[in-house]
């Protein structure tokens, strides 16, 4: 590492807020791929904000005051949801800058490659390094859960179940090759899906997660012996890891609670003809809304003219939003 880098590193790792002493040292001695560390989390926020922007809760999360920050709310599943999807991001983004080879000490899946599968196919070219990427995200992120407590648990099952819903995402991509594409051989390589693909992924798994329990398990050698278990007829069941699990039942939501994670739904913009949770019936929790009326117009009926003018009219037309009072 040159002096320039170390130097600057050394000036952005002491700048980052809320930060461990795991988390700092990481940043000191791998600055390029703190870069991508930072990009992974902004990835996963705004891809929770885009899911959740017509419920109640808009991924809005409290106590965050930087994006590698301890999230502050209860350990319903809408934490659940932020931490899988911050995970999820750390681990695509750090996967691709290897794969683009912006960080120094990865690239490249070519483990595989060379083997025949089947006698026409092989792997070949440039595999996403999943693995790679799933190790620093876990490093990273995991490092900032060190209490040891019920939620602290809770977020490492979630963290996990993001670095999964990477891996399990990855797709196939393929090449032909032979005389005029007759495709008597193919090379094929891992890839990424788009970020959207696993946020929707995560998003049916915080349809689907799984609330817990914690318990002492006093027969556990281990330094940790306190556990996770799903309330079911088998005792001690353990969530599988690529569940979301959750500790506490979520607030409505309805009304500003920020001890409980919630802002509230006064001022949300609501669509007056859905029935579903982004109408204002369910989205103002019945308080009902304002009507706000506006004009909006724009350039129409644009004609050509030879040679050489446009010639447009302007059209109007009045609408509506709609906010939940
Ligand atoms: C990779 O690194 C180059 C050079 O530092 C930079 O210009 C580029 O934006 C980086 N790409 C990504 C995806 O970070
Ligand atoms: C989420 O809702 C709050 C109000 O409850 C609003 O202030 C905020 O801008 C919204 N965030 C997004 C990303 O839409
Ligand atoms: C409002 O909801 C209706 C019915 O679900 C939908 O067709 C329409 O596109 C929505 N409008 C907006 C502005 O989202």
């Amino acid at each position: 590492m040159s002096s320039v880098v170390a130097f600057s590193a050394h000036i952005i790792c002491n700048k980052i807020p809320g930060l461990t002493a795991i988390q700092r040292r990481i940043c000191h001695v791998r600055p390029d791929a703190i870069v991508a560390i930072g990009d992974g989390a902004k990835l996963g926020i705004k891809e929770c904000q885009r899911q959740f922007q017509s419920h109640r809760w808009n991924c809005t999360a409290i106590g965050s005051d930087s994006v590698f920050g301890h999230v502050v709310v209860v350990g319903s599943r809408e934490a659940a949801y932020i931490y899988a999807i911050s995970s999820a991001g750390v681990t695509y983004s750090v996967t691709q800058a290897c794969s683009r080879g912006n960080i120094s000490r990865c690239g490249c899946d070519r483990t595989k490659n060379g083997v025949n599968l089947r006698g026409n196919w092989k792997w070949g070219g440039c595999s996403a390094d999943v693995r790679y990427g799933m190790k620093l995200s876990r490093k990273f992120l995991d490092a900032r859960e060190f209490e040891g407590d019920a939620r602290s648990l809770m977020n490492l099952h979630n963290n996990k179940a993001g670095r999964k819903a990477v891996k399990v995402s990855m797709l196939t991509q393929c090449k032909c090759h032979g005389v005029s594409g007759s495709c008597t051989m193919k090379t094929c390589w891992k890839t990424l899906p788009s970020f959207t693909e696993i946020g929707n992924f995560l998003m049916k798994k915080y349809h689907k997660a799984k609330k817990v329990v914690a318990f002492w398990d006093k027969l556990s050698s281990s330094k940790q012996p306190l556990r996770l278990h799903q309330r079911s007829k088998r005792r001690h069941r353990k969530p599988q890891s690529k569940d979301l699990v959750y500790l506490q039942r979520s607030p409505n939501y309805c009304e500003m609670d920020l001890s409980r994670g919630s802002f509230g739904t006064i001022g949300r913009r609501c669509n007056q003809t859905s029935n579903d949770i982004d109408g204002c019936n369910l989205l103002c929790c019945g308080r009902g809304y304002n009507t706000h009326q506006f004009t909006r117009t724009w350039q129409c009926n644009c004609k050509f003219h030879w040679c050489c003018f446009v010639h447009c009219n302007t059209c109007s037309e009045r609408t509506e939003i709609y906010t939940c009072k």
